[in-house]
């Protein structure tokens, strides 16, 4: 492509994109289109001769847009609602044009360098001490499965060396997390070769936090079992209701059994860096890992997961493995991403980070943080004002769990709360389809639950209006039919 076509196609397609941010909120939340309808108006077979740019940017607008979830809307409300910003996108941008593949220092010394940097701001953000060291991953399920992976480098079972196929002098390997924490850590267990056998699920209390009595008990039993129980993972802001583990109490069990604590803070740490909300991290002064993740909830375009870590060297030890052609004189003194994990090459990702935090300021950012659990609050007190909802779990920060339930003559309690599901479920569906917002559900004690995550970066308080308006409309219509 020549400079002045790429020119010309570049401000037209950063035009597009400004364009499109302002108006996403004309376009319906969830992509309203049936399976296979995108792949029927695609040909099944690649062009032979390229194509002309316009008609390429032409389809995006016909083809690619109808068939798109608007995660930018400022209504979606869904899983943990998360935003691209506008520095974001440019670091995207200029990391696409440098195409750095950071495996070695020296493949990118810009990227290594200010990956580092970055991460170390980000950690004073928060508050986490000067002894975790960051690095970045693409997704927190990647980052826990990295830091399970240090924990059982960490056992000095030659695991690294021997596998753990066909081995008889090896026992059970034993991870621990609370009945709430994210289906990542499962799979990450799965990964590593631990198996489902190698989880144990604790249960919560009733504000669905670990038991951290329970998981003292059930690690002692399994260690009498002959089981070797070497990692904890509590989970800071779950993702069923931000629920927060006590990490404190969880961190003496496992300096007890001597084992390694792993923090899933992926939704939930970006609100360490507002000052009045660092206390979810008490206690994670003495864990080993935590992983977050800024394309969750600070701005930041998917993706980026961070993984701060104590002890980087068991993690390199688990990892690193340069064969000659990755040589080089200076890898006694730099930091290589590729010794840090399964990848070689490495996205330039801190660009966007650095472009973000510099953006905005600490402040900015925390302003941003702190608007929205104002705004979760605030709906949550709706809710609790109005016989006809009820909340379903407390609202630490930016989520709210809540469910219809209007007072109708029902028969017992049973079949009251089987009529509840179908009508709440119902209500969601009935708010998705007007496209106007998107909500999405869990289970909370069996009983099914709506979502409400506030974490875009454009939503403001008429955005809240609006879904409680369309809530109780919904419950109006489906409520009589009920
Ligand atoms: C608590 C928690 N951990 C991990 C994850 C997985 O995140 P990712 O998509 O970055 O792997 C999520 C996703 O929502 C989450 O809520």
């Amino acid at each position: 492509m020549s400079k002045e076509e790429f020119r010309r196609f570049g401000h037209e397609l950063i035009d597009w994109v400004a364009e499109y941010l302002e108006h996403v909120e004309d376009l319906p939340v969830l992509a309203q289109i049936e399976p296979g309808d995108l792949k029927a108006q695609l040909p099944v077979a690649p062009p032979e001769t390229g194509e002309p740019m316009e008609q390429i940017i032409a389809d995006v607008d016909r083809l690619i847009v109808p068939a798109l979830t608007h995660w930018n809307h400022p209504s979606f409300f869904a899983y943990f609602a998360t935003s691209t910003s506008a520095p974001g996108i440019f670091g995207e941008l200029l990391s696409a044009a440098f195409d750095n593949k950071a495996m070695l220092w020296r493949t990118s010394p810009a990227s290594t360098e200010l990956e580092e940097v970055t991460l170390d701001w980000l950690r004073q953000m928060m508050g986490l001490d000067a002894g975790m060291t960051g690095i970045i991953y693409d997704t927190a399920s990647v980052s826990s499965m990295h830091a399970i992976a240090a924990a059982r480098e960490g056992v000095e079972l030659r695991i690294r060396e021997e596998g753990m196929s066909g081995r008889k002098d090896l026992p059970l390997l034993r991870v621990y997390v609370s009945e709430q924490s994210h289906s990542s850590i499962e799979k990450g267990v799965i990964t590593l070769g631990l198996g489902q056998r190698g989880l144990r699920k604790i249960p919560t209390d009733s504000e669905f936090r670990m038991d951290s009595k329970a998981l003292g008990a059930a690690i002692a039993e399994d260690k009498q079992n002959g089981i070797v129980p070497f990692c904890v993972v509590a989970t800071v802001g779950t993702t069923s209701t931000s629920s927060i583990d006590p990490v404190a109490e969880i961190i003496p069990i496992c300096e007890r059994y001597m084992m390694w604590l792993h923090v899933d803070a992926a939704y939930a740490g970006s609100a360490a860096v507002v000052p009045e909300l660092r206390y979810i991290l008490k206690g994670c002064e003495r864990a080993d890992s935590l992983a977050v993740n800024p394309h969750k909830w600070l701005f930041t375009p998917f993706d980026l997961s961070v993984l701060y870590c104590r002890h980087l060297n068991l993690l390199r030890r688990a990892f690193s493995l340069v064969p000659e052609y990755l040589r080089t004189p200076e890898q006694e003194q730099v930091r290589s991403g590729s010794d840090y994990g399964v990848q070689l090459g490495r996205r330039f990702r801190a660009l966007k980070l650095w472009m973000i935090i510099r953006y905005f300021g600490h402040e900015g950012l925390a302003a941003r943080i702190r608007e929205h659990c104002r705004l979760a609050k605030l709906f949550a007190a709706w809710i609790e004002g109005d016989p006809n909802w009820e909340l379903m779990a407390p609202v630490p920060l930016g989520l709210v769990c809540f469910r219809a339930c209007p007072a109708i003559d029902w028969i017992d309690d049973d079949v009251r709360n089987a009529r509840l599901d179908v009508l709440n479920e119902a209500i969601m569906h009935g708010v998705n389809a007007t496209g106007k917002a998107l909500l999405s559900h869990t289970k909370l004690n069996g009983k099914l639950t709506l979502r409400l995550s506030i974490g875009n970066i454009r939503t403001t308080e008429k955005h809240v209006r609006q879904v409680w308006d369309l809530l109780n409309e919904q419950l109006k219509l489906l409520g009589r039919q009920s």
